[in-house]
């Protein structure tokens, strides 16, 4: 899809579909969709009245041109309430839009500039979303059929504005939706392949081939160098698995850097509980347990091509949970690179203990700031659903800095408390920790064992509760969304 601007009427636009929009209740539609309406001789209004069309957030109304218009196909799509629109709804129904027009095998479609100048968005986050909501809207996860597979008919796809000033804050919306939207639809091609393929050395090579692209450092480390450096609860894991665990290392420094941030991703590439084993249910869609890592590395990808002046390390270290004769037993005591031991009551908590070698790393390296992202617990996604991401820190204006950052891209974060008095629960009675402190407060608990981790160092943990949906959302079909990418470039981009 090539995505353009250009300055001009709705009604004057070329194309196999040109879109509009409607607010929820609003009988006679005003500005570019009033227009429409009105050179399709009130056939919108005349739907609306027919009760047959009401505006909700994603509803759709086709109707045909005519020898007014050359748009062949006009669709109005429903912005829901008007006190609920935000850059999240123009994202939802752009995305609404953008599948309905790939179903009609649309090839060029012109769209309104969904909400620009309501509730104070501007023309380039209205841009932006348009664009990235567009974008996630029409991704399908193909890769793996070689029948019936239907590629995106969508060639160009114009936003018409007719005001001249806006023009350049749209196209640098647009820019900005393209790195976005080309980044969590890697993230989601890489969480949505299987564990058969994606392994934690494909995600090292991954991470080379990208690096070597960009110009970026790669540093990879085996099994071997990953116990010789001391990681012992990352070596802990991965003693069960088959396929070689790797620790990998993407390096991006800029000259006129004030700051090194370190962002970590778990990169489970499956996750079978170990020995503390998943039930069969809850172990299918356990091939998303790396979608963390899948973030970072698209986060590394899009920093690599757009080299702005910070410096970034993207840290992941990736093994499966799995079983063997080498697994590890619940009980089992291992010492972490931080030198802390500790007592691992559940290897199904296996994300944590990986994660504490990586902030360790992170912490002794001096970063300034660490974000870690991390399909962490169940619990999360039982408290917040499968919409929203947990998200948890030691300084509050980091959080609210990532907080910022999702709301601008469509990520819903939603902060969780680091309640302190808990970490009582974390002691062991055998090491200085244990692993899980059993199902009350099991989010905040995965927090808190990371937290004790992290030294003081200014630190936010993000536990992506929304890497997967289970029916498909205006802006993803069912599988992995990507979730975490979007919040990690736009924060290491705005702040
Ligand atoms: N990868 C899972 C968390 C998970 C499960 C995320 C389902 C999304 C959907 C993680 O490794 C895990 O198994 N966590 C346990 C922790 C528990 C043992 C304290 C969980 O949530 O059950
Ligand atoms: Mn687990
Ligand atoms: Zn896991």
């Amino acid at each position: 899809m090539v995505f353009r601007v250009k300055q001009g009427s709705l009604i004057e636009q070329p194309c196999d579909v040109l879109i509009v929009n409607l607010f929820q209740g609003v009988k006679v539609p005003g500005g570019g969709t009033g227009a429409v309406d009105k050179a399709l001789g009130g056939i919108i209004s005349e739907t609306i009245r027919d009760e047959e069309f009401e505006g909700r957030l994603g509803e759709i109304l086709v109707v045909r041109g005519c020898d007014a218009i050359p748009a062949k196909k006009v669709l109005v799509v429903g912005l829901g309430k008007r006190e609920e629109f935000d850059i999240r709804r123009i994202m939802q129904a752009a995305g609404a839009a953008g599948r309905k027009c790939r179903e009609m095998r649309a090839r060029s479609v012109a769209s309104i500039l969904h909400g620009a100048g309501i509730g104070g968005l501007d023309a380039f986050n209205c841009a932006k979303a348009v664009v990235l909501g567009t974008i996630l809207g029409t991704y399908e996860f193909t890769r793996l059929k070689t029948q019936d597979v239907k590629e995106n008919p969508i060639r160009d796809f114009q936003i018409v504005e007719l005001s001249a000033e806006k023009i350049n804050s749209i196209e640098q919306g647009i820019q900005r939706a393209q790195v976005l939207g080309d980044a969590i639809t890697f993230a989601r091609d890489l969480a949505n392949e299987p564990s058969n393929i994606v392994t934690p050395s494909y995600l090292a090579d991954l991470a080379e081939q990208i690096a070597a692209e960009t110009g970026m450092q790669c540093r990879i480390k085996d099994r071997k160098a990953i116990e010789e450096s001391g990681m012992g609860l990352l070596a802990a894991v991965a003693r069960g698995a088959s396929v070689e665990p790797r620790f990998i290392e993407i390096v991006y420094e800029s000259p006129n850097a004030q700051r090194k941030v370190a962002i970590v991703g778990k990169g489970i590439t499956f996750d079978t509980g170990g020995h503390s084993l998943k039930p069969a249910d809850a172990m299918y869609g356990m091939k998303d347990d790396m979608s963390g890592a899948a973030a970072v590395l698209a986060t590394m990808r899009a920093i690599g091509r757009l080299k702005p002046e910070i410096s970034v390390v993207g840290l992941i270290p990736a093994t499966e949970n799995a079983i063997s004769e080498a697994a590890i037993h619940p009980g089992d005591v291992f010492t972490s690179y931080s030198g802390k031991t500790v007592e691992i009551n559940n290897t199904d908590a296996e994300g944590r203990l990986i994660l504490a070698d990586a902030v360790s790393y992170a912490v002794k390296q001096g970063f300034d700031e660490i974000v870690d992202v991390a399909t962490l617990t169940g619990a999360c996604v039982i408290a917040l659903g499968r919409d929203m991401a947990g998200i948890f820190g030691n300084n509050q204006k980091l959080v609210d800095r990532l907080l910022r950052a999702g709301a601008s891209c469509g990520e819903q974060l939603w902060q969780l408390p680091l309640h302190s008095d808990y970490k009582e629960d974390l002691k062991s009675e055998v090491a200085d920790l244990k692993n899980t402190a059993g199902r009350e407060a099991a989010a905040i608990n995965g927090a808190l064992f990371i937290e004790s981790f992290v030294e003081n160092v200014p630190w936010a943990h993000i536990d992506l509760s929304s890497a997967m949906v289970d029916e498909d959302t205006h802006l993803a079909k069912k599988g992995c969304t990507g979730v975490g990418t979007g919040t990690l470039i736009e924060y290491l981009l705005e702040s």
